[in-house]
């Protein structure tokens, strides 16, 4: 079997799929269930009939391009990523994924190679948590993570709820049929950018993941007392603001304070209302997200948080209410599809370094149902989330090759 990779027209529909996008080039902005989401998810389509798979979508969008083995009732090998892109992000998040599966899986029907198992790309809906609030939606439904309650009940910023998005962007049923049974995959891969700078610092072509990090994620409302800027004077205020700068601020200190480097806690979100320059804030809303390979680090800066807002909240005489949006545990790559990976890798000389990733992905929860594992490739400065985040057109082309092979050693 010789495998070519396409790296033109990989790149050509990189550019094609960026250009899909709310936020003004370089930057890419494609929230889920967005008018230019639904137009992406139609262009992807489209690549994926024109390469012969067979399409089927569930209840909650994931879409499944099925290219059918010789034995379709034997357990299928998966590959895929999302494509959907936080507010102001680069081009390649995801997308490489999607659309590298995609040229590995038309790369090995070049090759006239037949699979024993059928292999499937999978484009997971909502792997960003921008609109409602929760990362991984799709694939924490498939893997029955979520339960369907809490989803049906998940909301965005305007009040308008994952049914009426999900249906609004054609997607209808119940959200029960989404998952699936541990046995459908006999293996999944999810090729990704890095979003960390080691590869590119150590010179190596392909990072293979052996770990994903447990993330976290709470909100936190904060209510104090609101008033006028100018008459309210020093002694009396409640600012919810001021409280919340301390939590900001207690919650880099409870990661910085583990002493590992593997801990990482951000406050991405805070919204204050009223939200005018001559009004004492009345009441903040933040969003945290804490991570760490070992999740009883994680969990430590967890009540750390806890225990400093309720020392916050007594000593500014404010109200500090927590929900935690989701606490995952960390994932283990399968030993199994590490090594095929890295035979890929070295049957086309390119190096390879076992690492974990920091970032989640949806083989997160994939790894619920079925073994894993995740290949990295190199991105410029280690940027991600960002508009200049930048793989180049051979970095994505190896991390496909490499991808196909280990593709035909799993599909058999
Ligand atoms: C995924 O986008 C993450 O935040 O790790
Ligand atoms: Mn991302
Ligand atoms: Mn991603």
């Amino acid at each position: 079997m010789s495998l070519t990779i396409n790296a033109e027209q990989l790149s050509r529909e990189l550019e094609t799929l960026a250009s899909f996008s709310d936020a003004p080039a370089p930057a890419v902005t494609r929230v889920v269930f967005s008018e230019t989401d639904r137009r992406a998810r139609a262009y992807v389509k489209e690549l994926c009939k024109n390469a012969g798979l067979s399409l089927r979508e569930d209840p909650v969008g994931n879409t499944f391009a099925r290219w059918t083995g010789a034995d379709p009732a034997l357990p299928t090998v998966g590959t895929g990523s999302h494509i959907d892109a936080i507010p102001n992000a680069g081009r390649y998040d995801g997308t490489v994924g999607v659309l590298g599966g995609l040229e590995a899986i038309r790369a090995l029907r070049r090759s006239g190679f037949r699979p024993r198992r059928s292999i499937e790309l999978v484009l997971f809906t909502s792997e960003e948590p921008t609109r409602f609030g929760i990362g991984c939606l799709g694939s924490r439904l498939l893997s029955a993570t979520l339960s369907t309650i809490k989803s049906a009940s998940l909301k965005d910023k305007e009040g308008k709820s994952l049914d009426e998005w999900r249906s609004a962007a054609g997607f209808r049923g119940p959200l029960e049929s989404v998952a699936l049974s541990r046995g459908s995959y006999a293996a999944f891969v999810e090729l990704h950018i890095e979003q960390g700078p080691l590869l590119e610092r150590h010179g190596t072509a392909l990072g293979v993941v052996t770990a994903i990090a447990a993330p976290a994620s709470l909100r936190i409302w904060v209510e104090g007392e609101g008033g006028h800027a100018g008459a309210v004077l020093m002694p009396d205020r409640h600012d919810a603001l001021c409280a919340s700068a301390e939590i900001v601020l207690a919650v880099e200190t409870a990661a910085k304070g583990t002493g590992s480097i593997d801990t990482v806690a951000t406050t991405g979100i805070c919204d204050v209302f009223p939200g005018a320059i001559n009004s004492i804030p009345v009441r903040v809303r933040l969003e945290i997200d804490v991570r760490d390979i070992d999740e009883a680090r994680r969990d430590c800066v967890l009540s750390q948080i806890d225990s400093t807002c309720k020392e916050i909240a007594e000593r500014r005489g404010v109200t500090i209410r927590k929900e935690m949006i989701n606490a995952d545990p960390p994932a283990q790559s399968d030993p199994g599809i590490v090594e095929a990976l890295e035979r890929g890798a070295a049957k086309h000389n390119l190096s390879s370094e076992r690492m974990v990733s920091r970032a989640y992905h949806d083989s997160l929860f994939m790894a619920r149902i079925a073994p894993v594992a995740m290949l990295f490739i190199p991105c410029r400065g280690g940027f991600s989330h960002r508009p200049d985040e930048y793989a180049s057109p051979e970095a994505i082309s190896s991390g496909a090759l490499v991808l196909a092979e280990a593709l035909a050693e799993l599909a058999g």
